[in-house]
């Protein structure tokens, strides 16, 4: 069977697809530039799921990295997580974000040209819906991002609606993901964000383990079932299981195919609900103080999941007692990460 490449691999998301491709035999080939995760990660896919995957030091923006590390190699399909994810600096630093997202994407894409891979499984994210009101929201919604990296994520998902326009010898699957948390059950790989978490599940980990001593709860006046920010969490491995499914499919697709297909569970849970699984299922109190809403935040998001069901044959297994629990795993084995 023909290889996957895998970019940005070693990261949270890409570690565990690696995993996901491994359990069902196939093999991929990372390529990673570290800016935003460790080796370390790929040492313990490979305890996990030893010989599947061969790992290379490469940026997407530097053409020659990239050719080195697929040269010779039977590849047919990428999975591209490569890319900078961080609202709050895409705001500080919008074209850090243009260039490692977009312009890397495009030079990506350029040495692919040359090569057989004409199956293209992008990462996008629920993030280009923007401020969509109508929830559940469905793929055919409006997109409006509100930040400069839920922008750069809607200029990718065009080039490759172009690219596929222009060069029908290409399929493409933008998957729209939610609110990726939890871990391999293991506990060997997990989400390790560098300083301050901007996430909650990170958040609220690092207060379990005692590294923080509360939560601050962003705003408890919307319109929501308790007032806090309702969101559609996904465990990470049935994300990483949904990219499996993907590949699976795309094949079956016509030629030209560009689809964008969310990846969430269609369930939304409220910031306290979470916070009450993660203590009723850990056994551990979380202290948390109300603190005043986020700018750019929204009441709710989650998905309607029903075109990855019907499409890819795929739909979440996990529920929140499994993200909660998986999360915990890691953070608790895993108290500074990977380091
Ligand atoms: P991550 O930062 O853990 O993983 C991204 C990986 O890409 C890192 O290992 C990083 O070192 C690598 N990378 C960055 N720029 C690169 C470059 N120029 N060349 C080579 N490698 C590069 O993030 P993640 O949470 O695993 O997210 C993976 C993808 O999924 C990203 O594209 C992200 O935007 C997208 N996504 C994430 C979420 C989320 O909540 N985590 C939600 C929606 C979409
Ligand atoms: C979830 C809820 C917060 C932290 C972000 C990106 C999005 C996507 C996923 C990549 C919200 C609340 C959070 C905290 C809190 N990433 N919260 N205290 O904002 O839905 O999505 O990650 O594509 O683009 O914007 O996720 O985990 O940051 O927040 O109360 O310390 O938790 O207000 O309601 P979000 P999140």
């Amino acid at each position: 069977m023909p290889e996957v490449l895998v970019t940005g691999g070693a990261g949270y998301i890409g570690s565990h697809i690696l995993c996901a491709l491994a359990a069902t035999g196939r093999r991929a080939v990372c390529i990673d530039n570290y800016s935003n995760s460790s080796p370390e990660s790929l040492s313990r896919v490979e305890r996990i799921a030893p010989g599947h995957v061969t790992a290379f030091t490469a940026d997407i923006r530097d053409p020659d990295s990239v050719r080195r590390a697929i040269a010779g190699r039977d590849i047919d399909s990428v999975i591209h997580l490569a890319g900078l994810k961080a609202v709050g600096e895409s705001v500080a630093f919008p074209e850090r974000y243009q260039d490692n997202n977009v312009e890397g994407t495009r030079r990506l894409l350029e040495v692919l040209h040359g090569t057989p891979v004409r199956k293209f499984i992008f990462s996008s994210s629920a993030t280009v819906y923007g401020l969509a009101e109508k929830m559940p929201v469905d793929e055919t919604a409006p997109t409006g991002p509100q930040n400069p990296y839920g922008q750069t994520k809607l200029d990718v998902e065009h080039m490759l609606e172009r690219l596929a326009a222009e060069d029908p010898s290409w399929r493409v699957i933008n998957l729209r993901y939610f609110n990726p948390v939890g871990a391999h059950e293991s506990g060997a790989i997990g989400e390790d964000p560098a300083g301050i978490p901007n996430n909650l599940m990170p958040f609220v980990c690092q207060v379990a383990s005692g590294l923080r001593t509360e939560l601050q709860v962003f705003g408890n006046d919307y319109p929501t079932r308790d007032g806090t920010g309702v969101r559609d969490f996904i465990h990470v491995l049935d994300l990483a299981e949904g990219h499996v499914a993907a590949l699976e499919a795309i094949g079956r697709m016509p030629q030209g195919t560009v689809r964008a297909i969310n990846l969430g569970t269609g369930q939304g849970y409220s910031v306290l609900e979470l916070i009450a699984a993660f203590e009723r299922v850990n056994g551990i109190r979380i202290p948390y103080r109300v603190a005043s809403r986020r700018p750019g935040d929204i009441a709710a998001c989650y998905a309607n999941a029903s075109r990855a069901r019907e499409e890819l044959g795929w739909r979440a297994k996990r529920g929140i007692e499994e993200m909660v629990r998986d999360a915990w795993g890691w953070q608790k084995a895993n108290p500074r990460g990977y380091r």
